[in-house]
């Protein structure tokens, strides 16, 4: 990868509001520079100017343009995909599919040429059939292709798990594995606060609640919003994927991998725990699971290697 000379170069592919958020925390990280690219040019430049006007008062460093040309995004180290339609209210994520895989084509055909050694961190929903077919369309390794969703999952199933227990945030180490969708697999069981397994700590039926409302966490601020989805936490936790690429942090995150036979599920993407460096996916865990917890996982496997095959071809 390219990291040696000069600073690091993020592209972030959609200036909405996911593309922008992510754009503006990895700025106030100071983690390199930031090219936001829109199909609307003037979007994406507008954003960007407004966030370098930013920088004196938040005191960062790396530069952020914005752009409608993909030459731009030459020799970035990592690309977030968040381009695509939202949610609306009434709509699953796999109801975008038709819209968001056309753009994910193009998106990916655009990375193949200018930034071929790229880790690529695709947000756009439904994110565990767009980050396969991304995989398919750039045609990079595996492990330099990841989906966001684990991380976002997780945080909310950790803030939920904290106003529970009046504990702070970052004393919570959720883990959500599976699908971003209703198949998602909150995992109580290795889910801790303070080291302390919340099955210690609560009733089933609180747990249940607070799997239930994690797993439709993304729902409810669509209800809510009436226009559009999430975007605060989506956008953030993007970011820390990236950060753990530029930085070679070897986070142990979940994150939305390509199966290989792991969990009994193949060829097919899905949130699992992994370690993310500077390469990408550098590692992948396999959890000693319950009869229950597997096959939900494998359930929310099976369902996305069903709509891969018939709506996207696979
Ligand atoms: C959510 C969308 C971004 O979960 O998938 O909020």
């Amino acid at each position: 990868m390219k990291m040696a000379a000069g600073r690091r170069k993020i592209a972030v592919i959609g200036a909405g509001n996911v593309g922008a958020t992510c754009a503006f925390v990895l700025a106030q990280k100071n983690l390199g520079d930031v090219v936001l690219l829109d199909i609307h040019e003037g979007f994406a430049r507008g954003k960007a100017l407004d966030m370098s006007q930013n920088a004196n008062v938040l005191n960062y460093d790396g530069a952020i343009t914005g752009t409608s040309s993909y030459e731009d995004i030459a020799g970035a180290d990592v690309v977030v995909v968040t381009s695509g339609f939202p949610r609306q209210p009434g709509m699953t994520r796999e109801d975008l599919i038709g819209k968001n895989a056309d753009i994910v084509t193009q998106v990916g055909t655009g990375i193949k040429e200018h930034a071929p050694e790229s880790v690529v961190i695709v947000v756009t929903n439904p994110l565990d059939l767009m980050t396969y077919h991304m995989q398919k369309v750039t045609g990079f390794p595996a492990e330099r292709v990841i989906g966001q969703a684990g991380v976002l999952d997780s945080a909310r199933m950790a803030h939920f798990i904290a106003l529970e227990i009046g504990c702070a945030e970052e004393d919570v180490s959720p883990m959500v594995l599976g699908g971003h969708g209703d198949t998602m697999v909150p995992l109580p069981r290795y889910t801790t606060v303070g080291g302390i397994p919340i099955t210690q700590l609560m009733d089933q039926d609180t747990i249940a609640a607070i799997s239930a409302r994690t797993a439709g966490g993304g729902g409810e601020i669509v209800k809510l919003l009436e226009r559009g989805s999430a975007f605060y936490a989506p956008g953030s936790a993007a970011a820390i994927m990236a950060e753990s690429v530029l930085n070679d942090r070897k986070r142990l995150l979940p994150a939305s991998c390509l199966l290989t036979g792991q969990y009994g599920l193949d060829d097919v993407y899905i949130g699992v725990p992994c370690i993310i460096g500077a390469r990408g996916v550098e590692r992948m865990f396999e959890l000693e699971l319950t009869e229950e917890e597997l096959s939900s996982l494998q359930g929310s496997g099976e369902f996305y290697k069903s709509q891969l095959s018939d709506l996207l071809g696979y």
